[in-house]
């Protein structure tokens, strides 16, 4: 079978451009209108995407009054767009450093059952610092502590999706046998950080697991991922570097023996798309226009876990010296090493710096026409640097829409998209196998 693209729509706020939400053509609806979330799954069920993702941090952000980063909690939204769509998967973020996994293990695996097994996990550790303040911790959870937590976190959720074996309900009215007690198992772990007995109180869903989805970047992070991780979302900034990221993750997951096809790299692409490549710089530039460059200073502080940048001036050209070294972040590491490499290379001012994070927080963004975005989606999927998209649209919902008319055609136009949902469940449309619970 030919290798296929996989198109994954995250959606963030009114689009992934931080002024998006004040654009006179992003949605009119309120960011907490489930309306809103149904209308964009559903366009991106239109176009045949494989999935939705909806991020999440575990804390109110302190730039409020200024920015329009409000959302619903996203385990519950899957809950209504399970009833809403009917084939695209749906992929929610959940932290493993502030949950529980028997709680988490069971509403994955109840969303699985209600969606008709389509949903899927990105695993998180939480990198925010007011995250950890909102869990009892003053200080966050050091960055090698958090994987550990993560590791220990899976081996349970795993376990426990896997303590009902798919055979394990009879529901017999005229024998009067529900379950086979035989084929129901206790997990009796006791980990680092976690001690569950199970098994669990549901039975196993259509997809056995929910699809696990990871975007941590760093070495440790990388690790992890090529452990559990069927999807990878990653931050980019230029293709060489994207190509680097995919033969090495590759490599790991091929080390860790599993297949190099059941672990797909989705690098973010944030493409402002007109009719040419003016009208699609006419509209990039509006965007920007509509930036806060103080929005963009205290996001970039909350990136490096709070560093105070107050004192860099906007028109001055940085130095990597003006931020801390990345070995000694705790936060969102690899992001963190990312924006000092860019000031390595490109030596902007803060306010250039600060613009080009706007337009999606360090992922590849590009204005262009329909055309332009589809070869370079192309380029990086057959040039070793990707298996698809994280499609992450600076405006919402018409940068999506066009991107569904006008992209979504010429890819397939190629070969190198569906023309059809092939499959029911999200391990289907991924091409991932549906994992075995290891009862004889
Ligand atoms: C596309 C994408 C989406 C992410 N979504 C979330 C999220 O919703 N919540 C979160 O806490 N971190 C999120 N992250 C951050 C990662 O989970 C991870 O913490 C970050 O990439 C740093 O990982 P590292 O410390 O291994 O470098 C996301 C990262 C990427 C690339």
């Amino acid at each position: 079978m030919t290798r296929k693209l996989h198109i994954n729509l995250f959606i963030n706020s009114r689009g992934h451009h931080e002024a998006s939400w004040r654009h006179p053509d992003a949605s009119p609806l309120p960011l907490t209108d489930i309306q809103y979330y149904h209308d964009l799954a559903q366009r991106a069920e239109e176009g045949l995407f494989d999935s939705i993702f909806l991020a999440d941090q575990l804390a109110a952000r302190d730039d409020v009054e200024r920015a329009a980063r409000t959302w619903l909690e996203p385990i519950t939204v899957l809950g209504a767009l399970a009833m809403s769509t009917t084939r695209i998967g749906l992929i929610a973020t959940a932290s493993t450093t502030y949950t529980e996994p028997y709680n988490l293990a069971r509403q994955f695996a109840s969303l699985d059952h209600i969606s008709g097994g389509r949903v899927g996990w990105n695993i998180v550790t939480s990198w925010s610092v007011p995250a950890a303040r909102n869990y009892g911790d003053d200080a966050q959870v050091s960055h090698a502590d958090r994987y550990a937590r993560a590791e220990d976190f899976l081996q349970v959720a795993k376990g426990l999706w896997d303590s009902w074996a798919d055979d394990a309900v009879v529901d017999d009215r005229g024998s009067g046998q529900y379950g086979r007690i035989d084929r129901i198992r206790p997990i009796d772990h006791d980990g680092a950080y976690y001690k569950v007995a199970g098994p669990l109180n549901l039975p196993r869903g259509p997809q056995g697991r929910p699809v696990l989805v990871q975007a941590g970047s760093s070495d440790t992070g990388r690790n992890f991922a090529a452990r559990h991780a069927e999807a990878v979302f990653t931050a980019q900034m230029e293709k060489t570097m994207a190509q680097k990221f995919y033969t090495d993750l590759k490599a790991r997951v091929v080390k860790e023996g599993r297949a190099e096809n059941q672990v797909h790299i989705l690098p973010g692409l944030s493409p402002v798309i007109g009719s040419t490549e003016a009208e699609a710089q006419r509209l990039a530039q509006e965007l920007n226009d509509l930036s806060d460059p103080e929005v963009g200073r205290a996001r970039l502080s909350s990136r490096f876990g709070g560093v105070d940048f107050s004192h860099l001036p906007l028109d001055k050209p940085l130095s990597p010296e003006d931020f801390p070294d990345p070995e000694t972040v705790q936060a969102a590491r690899s992001r963190t090493e990312m924006i000092v490499g860019v000031v390595r290379r490109e030596k902007p001012t803060l306010r250039q710096l600060l613009s080009k994070l706007a337009g999606a927080r360090g992922h590849f963004t590009l204005a262009g026409a329909p055309e332009q975005v589809a070869d370079l989606i192309e380029d990086w999927f057959t040039d070793g640097a990707s298996d698809g998209v994280n499609l992450m649209p600076p405006l919402l919902p018409n940068m999506l829409d066009v991107f569904v008319d006008e992209v979504v055609p010429l890819l397939q136009k190629r070969g190198l998209f569906r023309t059809e949902y092939e499959g029911e469940t999200l391990r289907e449309q991924y091409g991932l196998d549906r994992p075995d619970a290891g009862f004889a």
